[in-house]
């Protein structure tokens, strides 16, 4: 059976997304909001605490119960997160540097003014 001239075009092109999509993939931060129920909470990931040379990866946020996650693409070698419940009096949590070989999972718990947050 002779092969389609059309795959000879079409298979590389294939091979070549699969090679830039898992060079691009990245790996995942899931977050679990378990503030009081109608409290917003947000995670910032930072490559640097260097405010004067510091590029946000990703940031995302959630009302409780809601979870969301943030994605540290692959070329961040390293990376920390701010952690904060939003209108909080409490301060900013930081935390890291992780090295971007895994994906992370974190937890908030508490209330408003008086919360923490655990590594899962
Ligand atoms: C990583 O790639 C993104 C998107 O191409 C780019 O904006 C960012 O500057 C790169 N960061 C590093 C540390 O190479």
């Amino acid at each position: 059976m002779k092969s389609h001239p059309l795959l000879a075009l079409v298979i590389p092109i294939i091979l070549n997304l699969i090679v830039f999509m898992s060079l691009t993939e990245g790996h995942t931060i899931w977050v679990h909001n378990k503030l009081v129920v109608g409290t917003w909470a947000a995670v910032t990931a930072v490559d640097t605490l260097d405010y004067a040379h510091q590029n946000q990866i990703d940031q995302q946020w959630s009302i409780a119960h809601h979870g969301f996650h943030l994605t540290i693409p692959d070329n961040y070698t390293t990376f920390y997160l701010y952690l904060e419940a939003i209108t909080s009096t409490q301060d900013t949590k930081t935390r890291g540097p992780f090295n971007n070989n895994q994906d992370f999972c974190w937890h908030f718990h508490g209330s408003l003014n008086d919360w923490d947050v655990y590594a899962c």
